[in-house]
């Protein structure tokens, strides 16, 4: 737990109850990056598959025919990071050789961003009207990450900033202070943001983070993180680098999200 708390994530080793689960919800994943009616999903030139809602699970985890998900990262969530919810579809987040190329869209400085920075982010800042002005719209309890497939390290894996949450914990509690609960999500957190970032890169020490199937990730839902580039020779599964994700709203919003451990 304090290793968590300290570096904002953590790898639970692969374990049979999730390979059994990853093995039924790549069946689900296949069937999923085939649907037209998800075809919007593909993105950057077909080298991301961004799938929202993609999986179809239900509450409890259990997809195509699986248990519920269990296992140690689910016990560990249920210990320290409020409880265990009921889950949203999973995000089905497929990477495929090229990654990146630019998005439908992009600015030049935006796939910059993405290609150099990893386009680094803390999910739930949302980004509104042009130029962008962020606001945290969309807190997330945590993030946990399961693999599908057998994919390289270096195949556009997870990368989070270690210790980048702690940044962000400090610089969202000074933005906020003082302000009434009921309305934080519509104060623009851009400056600050952008300056924690930039304290972040300069800080924190960048991690990629990699598992087979059966194993899981979860990463504190104020760390920063992004998909590294596919490397060049980086192999894996045909199906590609395909990791499902859960991230369930903040019990208690954006106060709650700011101050809780
Ligand atoms: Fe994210």
């Amino acid at each position: 737990m304090s290793d968590f708390l300290g570096k904002g994530w953590a790898v639970f080793a692969p374990e049979p109850a999730v390979r059994d689960w990853a093995t039924h919800a790549l069946v689900g994943a296949r069937r999923a990056l085939k649907d037209p009616d998800l075809a919007r999903w593909y993105q950057c030139e077909e080298t991301w598959f961004v799938g929202l809602d993609a999986m179809q699970n239900d509450a409890c985890g259990a997809v195509a025919g699986s248990a519920p998900l269990s296992g140690a990262a689910v016990d560990f969530i249920a210990a320290h990071c409020g409880g265990w919810p009921a889950l949203h579809k999973g995000q089905l987040s497929g990477v495929f050789p090229g990654y990146p190329r630019p998005r439908a869209g992009e600015t030049e400085a935006g796939f910059r961003y993405r290609r150099n920075r990893d386009a680094a982010h803390v999910d739930g800042v949302l980004g509104v009207g042009t130029p962008k002005r962020r606001f945290v719209q969309e807190p997330h309890a945590f993030i946990l990450g399961l693999p599908l497939t057998q994919a390289a390290p270096d195949a556009a894996p997870l990368v989070v900033w270690e210790g980048s949450h702690l940044v962000m914990q400090r610089a969202f509690a000074q933005a906020y202070s003082g302000l009434d609960a009921g309305h934080l999500a519509e104060v623009d957190v851009t400056d600050a943001y952008q300056a924690a970032r930039r304290e972040v890169f300069e800080t924190c020490t960048r991690t990629q983070v990699h598992g087979p199937p059966g194993s899981a990730y979860v990463v504190h839902r104020l760390a920063l993180h992004g998909v590294a580039p596919w490397s060049r020779t980086a192999e894996a599964a045909p199906e590609g680098r395909l990791i499902v994700y859960f991230r369930p709203p903040m019990p208690g919003g954006v106060r709650a999200w700011i101050d809780a451990a």
